[in-house]
């Protein structure tokens, strides 16, 4: 049977148009090549703009940032002008930095399809490709795509729920994130994100590991579940485990501290859900709980961010009942057969390991960060996070200094983010696919000119 569509995709015309696009792309592109101050020209239209911007979305936007649309790695071209390093990536979605060739081809020849996006009801061959690869790297047999990151846990939800029913209350980490809808912002230990919110959800929250007090923090963990367990007995239907606490802080607990916890709710039937929606591809292994020697345990698990595509995976025995999980979209076709790339692309490179280049990327900062810590004590603590999740704490963590450091950093040409409260932490999600150690080091000199400029070192 030869298909219209066979026909069309081996058309000799279309690789060449596409070659030649990415060609004038980049063409353009090397004319990026490292940080740029804002042009004193469009700075009036530029304000402009970011000001009729937070005016309509109704809120401040953290940065003065909106992007040209052309980048080159870990590069970035802002409206203004500017360029930047992009050490923030999207909060953890642009692994493979700004106008990556593969991934604009893709995005191009995507564009070719009949639709711009997929959903439930209609999808093509590149969601059946991209469910199967999921399955398999993460070794759950179901996997459910969906349009965002909160979307992917509350179908977690709902699957843990039907099938633990009558269970109603979950658990979570003290600290943890879990996303911005109306239950996920109460399970998110953050008042601010609740504020104002009915709570339809209960959950009782564990406390999280303590790096400096390993034994006595499982202890007190451990001690916390069975409390509830008796308090509220076959209650729960789910436990969300934040691997690594991203939001919160970035925090990072042991395999020790996991099972400990896990082998109790196991014993009690109580559903793991492993909401790797920002670890996902950036610890030694693809998914945080591989890297954390956990797979036996998970019942579910989440993904979103760098996979470009958001979906839950699920265990033969979480199987929901078949009205349970829909919606429209799924995802755009160019996200779909980009996400398929990046993960394809992640597990055939080096990047994981104790030699991958995960590792070796936080080696490098971890090195920076340590030699900034010995020479400034008292400015600078850290390094913390796991691969390509990378903090430190200014200044005490003093939350109005912190922020201050980040707006000053965005203007020396460096973006990072927030992260937690008491202490408040500098963030990095780097774009571990295509940052080169150059630009690590000229990162780490940018980061230290401004960590101690007079002005914020009072
Ligand atoms: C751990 C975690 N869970 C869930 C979410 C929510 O994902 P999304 O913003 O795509 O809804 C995030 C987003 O930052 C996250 O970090």
């Amino acid at each position: 049977m030869s298909l219209v569509s066979e026909e069309f995709l081996s058309d000799f015309r279309l690789p060449k148009a596409i070659q030649q696009l990415i060609e004038v792309l980049s063409e353009h592109q090397r004319k990026i090549n490292g940080v740029k101050p804002p042009s004193s020209t469009g700075q009036v239209r530029y304000e402009e703009m970011l000001q009729a911007f937070s005016r309509i979305r109704g809120s401040k936007l953290y940065f003065p940032y909106l992007g040209s649309g052309i980048g080159k790695g870990s590069l970035v071209e802002l409206l203004d002008g500017s360029v930047k390093y992009d050490m923030i990536s999207g909060i953890g979605v642009h692994f493979f930095g700004h106008s990556h060739p593969e991934l604009t081809a893709i995005a191009i020849s995507s564009s070719l399809s009949d639709i711009l996006i997929e959903g439930n009801l209609q999808q093509n061959a590149d969601s059946v490709e991209l469910v199967q690869l999921l399955s398999r790297v993460s070794g759950l047999p179901h996997c459910f795509l969906t349009s965002s990151g909160v979307m992917a846990n509350e179908n977690a939800l709902k699957i843990a729920f039907q099938k633990n029913f009558p269970a109603s209350r979950i658990l979570a980490f003290d600290r943890c994130f879990a996303g911005r809808s109306l239950t996920f912002s109460q399970v998110t230990d953050k008042p601010a994100f609740r504020q104002g919110l009915p709570l339809n959800v209960p959950v009782d929250y564990i406390p999280y590991f303590d790096s400096e007090h390993p034994e006595e923090s499982t202890q007190l963990a451990v001690h916390t579940l069975k409390k509830l367990l008796y308090r509220y007995p076959r209650t729960y239907a789910l436990m969300l485990f934040e691997l690594i606490q991203g939001e919160g802080g970035v925090y990072s607990g042991s395999h020790a501290f996991f099972k400990a916890l896990m082998d109790i709710l196991k014993e009690n039937h109580i559903a793991i859900l492993a909401d790797e929606i920002q670890t996902f591809g950036r610890t030694s292994e693809l998914f945080a709980y591989q890297h954390f020697g956990l797979q036996e345990y998970i019942d579910i698990a989440t993904i979103g961010k760098l996979s470009h595509c958001c979906a839950t995976l699920f265990s033969e025995e979480y199987q929901p009942k078949p009205s349970l999980l829909s919606q429209t979209f799924t995802s755009s076709t160019a996200c779909i057969r980009a996400s398929k790339w990046i993960i394809e692309t992640l597990v055939q490179g080096n990047f994981y390991g104790q030699k991958g280049r995960v590792k070796e990327i936080e080696q490098r900062f971890h090195n920076h960060l340590e030699s900034l810590h010995e020479q400034f004590p008292e400015m600078i603590k850290g390094p913390f996070g796991v691969g390509g999740m990378i903090a430190f704490t200014p200044y005490n963590g003093e939350q109005d200094k912190v922020a201050s450091f980040i707006q000053k950093l965005f203007d020396a040409g460096v973006i990072t983010f927030i992260a937690g409260s008491q202490p408040t932490r500098v963030r990095m999600l780097v774009p571990v696919g295509v940052i080169t150690d150059d630009e690590i080091d000229d990162v780490m000199s940018i980061i230290r000119k401004v960590l101690t400029e007079p002005s914020l070192c009072m």
